[in-house]
């Protein structure tokens, strides 16, 4: 069997013919940025306002974009034809290979760019409708989670916990405030009002946050963007993950106790079904739009 075809630097080739040389500041520092796209059927969810997230996170570690919006939309159309079906494309791009290890950041270096697509498996009917159970931990991470990086040691080390403890997720505080989760954001409702942290410095502004925020006005589910304390996570009726490949997914349990009734509450129905709605339109639209 040949191996998957990936992107590099500008050419589609199976994944196993990529090398990428041990001086590149992606693996000697973490020095890169990257994005996840979900793709149904063929179309991608959002692409262009992943590529513009990409390009803030560009922006934000002093990295010049190789490409365009446009360019990267018709880069992604040209992989997608080599993965027919439900996809997340992940697009990475690192400041390049210098001739010596220095943490200074190099003038004139050529970026490189990697881009793979994978099957997407949405989360399964049963996380649905039970929900899934979550841990919490204090957020030990850097100050600019709001870069898309490819230095993920925190968030690893984060979701680590959660998976020791046989969870999903580990949801995370700052200062006795939520944060997110190790990769995805998180929403509570309280009283029928769904709160969201802001999006500031300390957390990602997740695609699928923003579109949740969306479908909540379209569908006139009542929603703020305020501080949301622990006490007020750890009290709530409901609380949601959500992420590009993980959707809108219901937390009903955090660290072992049960969230609300410990199931999926109606206003997380609601939303799920709002964006189920959204991805149906979205799969009726031309491939690539
Ligand atoms: C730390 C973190 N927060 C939030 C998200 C959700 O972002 P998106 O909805 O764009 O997938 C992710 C996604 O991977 C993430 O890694």
């Amino acid at each position: 069997m040949t191996a998957p075809i990936a992107h590099f630097n500008g050419k589609l080739l199976p994944i196993d013919q990529i090398s990428i040389s041990p001086l590149d500041r992606g693996f000697i520092f973490g020095d890169g940025v990257y994005e996840v796209i979900p793709v149904y059927n063929g179309v991608p969810l959002r692409a262009r306002e992943h590529f513009e997230r990409l390009q803030r996170s560009m922006d934000e570690i002093q990295l010049a974009n190789p490409h365009t919006v446009d360019e990267w939309m018709k880069l992604t159309g040209e992989l997608l034809r080599h993965h027919p079906g439900d996809q997340a494309v992940y697009i990475q791009v690192t400041r390049g290979a210098p001739q010596k290890r220095d943490h200074v950041i190099p003038k004139g270096l050529t970026p490189t760019v990697f881009m793979m697509s994978n099957p997407m498996a949405t989360p399964s009917r049963e996380a649905v409708e039970n929900g899934v159970a979550c841990v919490t931990s204090r957020d030990f991470r850097w100050e600019k989670c709001h870069v898309k990086s490819t230095s993920l040691l925190g968030n690893v080390l984060a979701r680590q916990i959660s998976v020791a403890a046989g969870a999903t997720e580990t949801i995370l505080f700052r200062d006795g405030f939520l944060t997110e989760a190790s990769s995805s954001n998180v929403f509570i409702v309280k009283n029928g009002v769904v709160l969201a942290p802001p999006r500031d410095n300390l957390i990602l502004m997740g695609i699928t946050y923003d579109l949740v925020q969306s479908l909540a006005r379209e569908g006139s589910v009542r929603l703020e963007v305020r501080q949301v304390t622990e006490a007020e996570v750890r009290s709530a009726d409901e609380i949601w993950l959500s992420s590009s490949t993980k959707e809108v997914l219901g937390v009903t349990t955090l660290d072992g106790k049960p969230v609300g009734g410990g199931k999926p509450g109606p206003v997380f129905r609601r939303m799920h079904a709002l964006y189920q709605e959204y991805k149906a339109k979205l799969a009726k639209r031309p491939v690539a739009a």
